[in-house]
């Protein structure tokens, strides 16, 4: 197959779909734009727009859930407030890998991160009614902007770029001195430019969180995935990074999507502070009658959205994070395949004159992981998306995460071995291709 296909193929594609305005695109739709040009033309995609887990899932999972399943666990609905043996070894899991002491009770399964972020701006935001609005640190996951537009919910954000270290301080305060913040959201490392926030700055994100009394959902959906540090020895530093050292006002939210590989399961725990747990709020206590954070939660709001998590997931998270901590299971060594094959694609869009777009951290190089970002001098990140489909290359833009970079978001998960050949090939002809169609006007 030769590289680019026909404008006719890839407008076809467009349309047949009904897509307003490709270059605002969402994943899904890239997705299903690749696969019709894909389905048209019969020619392979370098697909770096889904961040699926590209990995087996974890085997101690599976068999965990199954032996469950066997025993019967199906036909019973699961206690509310989680599996006490999942509780236990979240809160386990936990001081293991963060250092932070949560009590099992405030560690709660969730059926993904995704539920979770979902329940915790609903419970955040009726707290207290002058405090109404989430503030999203950008760029971000863009499914959660979808939730408060689901909700309701007003929302503000900013993109951190230009606000990293001290600078995030007076960034944040400009927001949070308005007394209308419930809650902060943000993800670390980060989707989708994969910058990690430092301690200095989690100290300023969780410091404020308690001088203007909001709420920070810290998304650990990339849980200990900064591969530039050793993360993975239970109960030894060094840590995965938490905004729950520097604040009591915190939530975490970890998956089991990506650092098990188990996506498809849809189980993920949120964490609260043992004093956010307990803590009762005027606008709860109005809604429901005397009540805690942490019981409306479970009691209230997550029984209301599905009354619980799938009981068989439970146990297969149980036993992934009991082998996690015992330390018989080195689960990061799995996933860091995501970083090696970063590295080498980074090298490969850097060799064909792009760039990295978040490229550091406080003047640190910026880890190898799940995503990067690139970009192509002249063309701004729709423009690069949408010029590079043809050439059978799709990503997303940034414009769609709250960046205010020109650039793309690629992921790491779906790259086969074959593919990093394919993808060096066609990125020097799309560069060949756009050199000569931008000669005549710059010549004229
Ligand atoms: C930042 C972030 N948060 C949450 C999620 C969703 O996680 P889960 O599968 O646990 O719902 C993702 C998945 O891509 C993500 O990137």
């Amino acid at each position: 197959m030769k590289f680019p296909v026909s404008e006719t193929i890839v407008q076809e594609a467009v349309r047949a779909l009904h897509i307003q305005d490709f270059s605002k695109a969402t994943i899904r739709e890239v997705v299903a734009i690749a696969g019709k040009i894909e389905q048209q033309t019969g020619a392979e995609f370098v697909h770096m727009e889904m961040g699926i887990p590209g990995l087996p899932p974890s085997e101690i999972g599976v068999k965990a859930e199954i032996q469950a399943l066997e025993q019967g666990v199906a036909s019973i609905y699961p206690v509310i407030d989680g599996m006490p043996a999942l509780k236990e070894e979240a809160s386990r899991f936990i001081k293991a890998f963060i250092d932070l002491d949560i009590a099992p009770e405030a560690c709660v399964p969730v059926t993904g991160s995704m539920q979770g972020t979902f329940i915790s701006f609903v419970t955040a935001c009726q707290c207290d009614e002058k405090k109404d609005t989430i503030l999203f640190i950008d760029p971000g996951f863009p499914v959660q902007k979808q939730q408060a537009v689901i909700l309701g919910h007003k929302y503000e954000s900013f993109d951190v770029y230009d606000f990293r270290g001290e600078k995030l301080k007076e960034k944040l305060e400009s927001y949070l001195s308005k007394g209308n913040i419930a809650c902060i959201i943000y993800s670390n490392p980060n989707n989708p430019a994969w910058f990690c926030l430092k301690d200095k700055e989690l100290q300023i994100i969780g410091e404020l969180s308690e001088k203007y009394d909001t709420i920070v959902l810290e998304d650990l959906a990339y849980f200990a995935m900064d591969f530039r540090k050793a993360l993975g020895t239970p109960f030894q530093a060094p840590f995965q990074a938490s905004v729950g050292n520097y604040t009591n006002n915190y939530l975490l939210l970890i998956s089991g999507s990506k650092a098990f590989s188990y996506a498809g399961q849809r189980i993920g725990i949120v964490a609260m502070s043992n004093k956010l747990y307990h803590r009762t709020y005027p606008g709860l206590a109005r809604r429901y009658g005397a009540s805690t954070f942490g019981s409306v939660f479970i009691h209230r709001v997550l029984y209301a959205i599905s009354a619980g998590t799938s009981h068989s997931a439970q146990y297969a998270l149980a036993a992934m994070f009991k082998v996690a901590s015992d330390g018989t299971f080195p689960f990061l060594e799995e996933v860091k395949e995501y970083g090696r094959r970063a590295q080498r694609l980074k090298a490969i869009f850097q060799k064909n004159g792009f760039k990295i777009v978040y490229d550091n951290d406080l003047g640190e190089e910026i880890a190898d992981g799940f995503y990067f970002t690139i970009g192509y001098p002249g063309l701004t990140g729709d423009e690069l998306m949408t010029e590079l489909i043809p050439y059978g290359v799709s990503a997303i833009s940034l414009s769609t995460t709250g960046s205010r970079q020109e650039g793309l978001r690629a992921c790491t998960s779906f790259i086969k071995d074959h593919q990093y050949a394919q993808l060096d090939e066609r990125l020097a002809q799309f560069v060949k291709d756009l050199r000569s169609k931008r000669l005549p006007s710059s010549s004229v």
